[in-house]
């Protein structure tokens, strides 16, 4: 499906500042989604990157309405979730899907494949029961399974196979996004570029958005069209591949990309030390930049207030204090020369 021009393009998806805390019985929420702001737009891959615990499947839930927001705002379709009757609200998240990391953890090992796919267009009332069995074979086709695993049960099929009825299940509803969250993660390395060209395909034939969420920056920079580089409930960095993968601006970034020389061959990096330490708990985030303790650029400023979110190239931001100063690219070219504004304060 040719994509339109960006500026026509619809926006599905949109948060601003968007909030997730966990209360807890005693002391301070937990911080899991602390303040993001972003668009998806219709068409695209918005990828999310982030190391374990920095909030990227609360997001993921939030976006697709499994997980009520604590703070800012999210718009789907142009429309608010929390304004919405309940039945109007149902409409709206058959539009919104999610496919999570397990396969076979969402799928009842007691029903066939038949069963499984079929399951959302019966309790969402869609088609007549004919009409059902004809979709259900149509879906499986669409993921790449023949009539014959109608019958099987999950445990019949292999992690990759799984995983296909699990998107099958997803797009019985026709849904305009899908969030997909760490889905390639639990599968074997080499049937890992089988399900990614499959999402391809379904995105090219369904014209479908994706927000593409995984810790593994291969698979983030093949299928993304932009790229989001979250840590400890916050956005680090946003733009697109080629900002995020060529020019990051962002320490962080910067470390992801240095840690994993094999992810992004194109990237030229310098040698630094690998990043130090855990990623702290988000029950007590340090002050200021969430990543400072962690940070090879640290200084005072860092400790002492957050650093704004700043558009410093159309469509590039970076929550950074030291951008402006690490804005020398890795192979060496100012990127001031290139247009690039400092972020410095
Ligand atoms: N329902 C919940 N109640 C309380 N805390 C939660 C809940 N869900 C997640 N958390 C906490 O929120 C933080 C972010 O968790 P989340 O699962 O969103 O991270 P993640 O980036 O998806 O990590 P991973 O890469 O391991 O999947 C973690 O500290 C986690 O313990
Ligand atoms: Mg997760």
């Amino acid at each position: 499906m040719p994509r339109p021009p960006e500026g026509e393009r619809t926006r599905l998806a949109s948060a601003q500042d968007l909030q997730v805390h966990f209360p807890r019985r005693s002391g301070p929420p937990l911080r899991a989604v602390d303040g993001v702001s972003f668009d998806v737009v219709a068409g695209e891959t918005f990828g999310i990157i982030g190391e374990s615990g920095s909030g990227k499947s609360t997001l993921a839930r939030a976006l697709v309405c499994l997980q009520p927001i604590t703070g800012g705002a999210l718009t789907l379709s142009g429309r608010s979730p929390a304004s919405l009757s309940a039945a109007s609200l149902r409409l709206l998240r058959r539009d919104f899907q999610i496919i999570f990391q397990d396969p076979r953890a969402a799928l009842n090992p007691r029903m066939t494949v038949r069963a499984l796919v079929a399951e959302p267009l019966e309790i969402q009332s869609i088609g007549t029961r004919d009409g059902r069995r004809a979709a259900v074979l149509d879906l499986l086709d669409r993921v790449g399974l023949g009539p014959e695993f109608a019958d099987r049960y999950p445990h019949q099929l292999s992690g990759g196979q799984r995983q296909r009825v699990n998107i099958a299940r997803a797009l019985a509803v026709r849904p305009k996004l899908l969030v997909c969250d760490e889905v390639v993660a639990a599968l074997d390395v080499s049937i890992q570029a089988d399900m990614l060209n499959l999402f391809k395909d379904l995105q090219d034939e369904l014209g479908l958005t994706y927000v593409f969420i995984t810790h593994d920056l291969a698979v983030v920079a093949h299928v993304s069209d932009r790229i989001a580089v979250m840590y400890l409930g916050v956005f680090m960095e946003l733009g697109s591949k080629a900002q995020i993968t060529e020019r990051p601006l962002h320490p962080y970034t910067r470390a992801l990309l240095d840690a994993a020389p094999q992810a992004v061959p194109s990237y030229r990096r310098v040698h630094r030390e690998p990043l130090q330490g855990e990623i702290p708990s988000p029950l007590a985030p340090p002050s200021g930049c969430r990543f400072r303790t962690r940070c090879p650029l640290a200084v005072e400023v860092c400790a002492a207030s957050v650093p704004a979110w700043r558009e410093v190239q159309p469509g590039h931001f970076v929550a950074c204090h030291r951008a402006g100063e690490a804005m020398v690219s890795t192979d060496g070219t100012d990127l001031r020369s290139q247009g690039v504004r400092s972020a410095a304060r």
